[in-house]
């Protein structure tokens, strides 16, 4: 049976958890000196170890050589609980189990002692759907807890969680997974399944995943179904819809020669490929940023492409804004006075201040939420608009920032 990457690669340890040092060296600590709190929360984006380090703290308080560090992974209960069929951990799915009804039938299901393990656990995943009346229900239980009972909840959404629930917990936050993590598990993955591809290819994907390695393995499951041996970066780039390197590089060659041809060739080629516009904008900024070229013409295409990942954030059609941005980065051609070419830059400011506020602030709701790709679901919105606001500081030196 083809079991998929991000179950078979789960993180069975402490050790084996990547990307979130400060937590997992918090968790040993209190485990060590028998610190842990009964009530533990889980918070972070989707695919970055929450259900993972719920599962690995079950084993390590319910392994025969435990409480433990560093569960056995041999005896009954640490097998159990990595099949997740342990009796005594108990997995709820928060969102399809968020009524008082729900939460009262875990108060009573504390009563009882746990079967055959030291403790019972309970594991809620998504607790930020429970409602105000089971989240009321539970307080009290999750404060004074049997000594038997643990409970380890997980949310991707913390905000909706009550403060009365949060200040009885012990809190962890997960961070998303940088790009240089991601890589280094794909490429163990791609060694235990003994299948190679390209660094380029690796490289791709690591950087196409939003920090999340679920995401990332799933990309991967995608890629070596459609071919796994010798894989390349034109195969990521294929399977996964967005562009590779070398097309991004040559369409920043058309730009910096002003060769429309070429770059719009490019942009019908993006076009028909069905490639994820924004990602591919996303790339062409991180790699216009460190171009070596001269700076008020770099100057002016970033700004251009800037506004034109703006837009699509704000959803402009993306095809539209990217060709826009397009056309006034080769419109500078006929400027030739370094002058002409500020007034050109200033001219074409998208959204002041307060516009752009209210509209990050829509698109982050809930109701206007993207669901195109569920990279663009589990990207925090506001939070890749700040990273390239700091970026665009970094080139033009908080100017442009401030005329918005
Ligand atoms: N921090 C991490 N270290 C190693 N693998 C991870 C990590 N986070 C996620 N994964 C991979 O992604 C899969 C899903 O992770 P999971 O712990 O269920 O994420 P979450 O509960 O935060 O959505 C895991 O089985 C594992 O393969
Ligand atoms: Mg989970
Ligand atoms: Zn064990």
């Amino acid at each position: 049976m083809y079991i998929v990457f991000a179950r078979k690669y789960r993180p069975q340890s402490l050790d084996e958890v990547i990307g979130q040092d400060i937590v997992v060296k918090t968790i040993k600590n209190a485990i060590e000196q028998k610190r842990l709190y009964h009530s533990i929360l889980f918070y972070g984006s989707m695919g970055t170890g929450k259900t993972s380090l719920a599962r690995i703290i079950a084993k390590s308080l319910n392994c025969e050589k435990g409480p433990t560090v560093n569960p056995c992974g041999q005896c009954e209960h640490c097998i159990a609980i990595s099949e997740g069929r342990s009796v005594d951990v108990i997995e709820i799915d928060g969102a399809s189990n968020r009524r008082i009804d729900d939460a009262r039938n875990i108060i009573e299901s504390t009563r009882y002692a746990p079967l055959s393990a030291r403790f019972k656990i309970f594991i809620i995943d998504e607790v930020h759907m429970l409602t105000e009346e089971a989240f009321n229900a539970l307080l009290k239980i999750i404060e004074e807890p049997p000594d038997y009972v643990k409970f380890i909840f997980a949310t991707t959404n913390i905000e909706k969680v009550p403060q009365t629930i949060l200040s009885r917990c012990q809190i962890f936050k997960l961070n998303k997974i940088t790009p240089d993590n991601i890589y280094v598990k794909l490429k163990k993955i791609l060694e235990s399944e003994d299948m190679q591809m390209d660094d380029d290819g690796i490289k791709l994907i690591s950087k196409v995943s939003s920090g999340s390695l679920r995401v990332a393995e799933n990309y991967l499951d995608r890629v070596v179904a459609y071919k796994n041996q010798d894989i390349n970066v034109q195969d990521v780039s294929y399977v996964l819809g967005v562009a590779d390197y070398n097309v991004i590089d040559n369409f920043i060659d058309a730009i910096v020669n002003f060769d429309s041809k070429l770059a719009f060739e490019k942009i019908e080629y993006i076009y028909e490929h069905n490639l994820k516009i924004e990602i591919f904008v996303e790339m062409l900024l991180e790699r216009l940023i460190i171009l070596d070229i001269d700076l008020e013409l770099k100057s002016a295409f970033i700004k251009f492409f800037y506004d034109a990942y703006l837009q699509i954030k704000y959803k402009v059609d993306d095809i539209v804004a990217l060709k826009v941005a397009t056309q006034k980065s080769l419109a500078i051609k006929n400027l030739t006075k370094i002058e002409d070419i500020i007034q050109h830059v200033n001219s074409i400011s998208v959204y002041s201040n307060t516009e752009k506020k209210t509209k990050t602030n829509s698109i982050s709701s809930d109701d206007n939420f993207d669901n195109k790709s569920s990279v663009v679901a589990e990207n925090n919105t506001d939070e890749t608009i700040d990273k390239f606001d700091k970026m665009v500081i970094d080139i033009f030196g908080g100017e442009i920032i401030t005329k918005r």
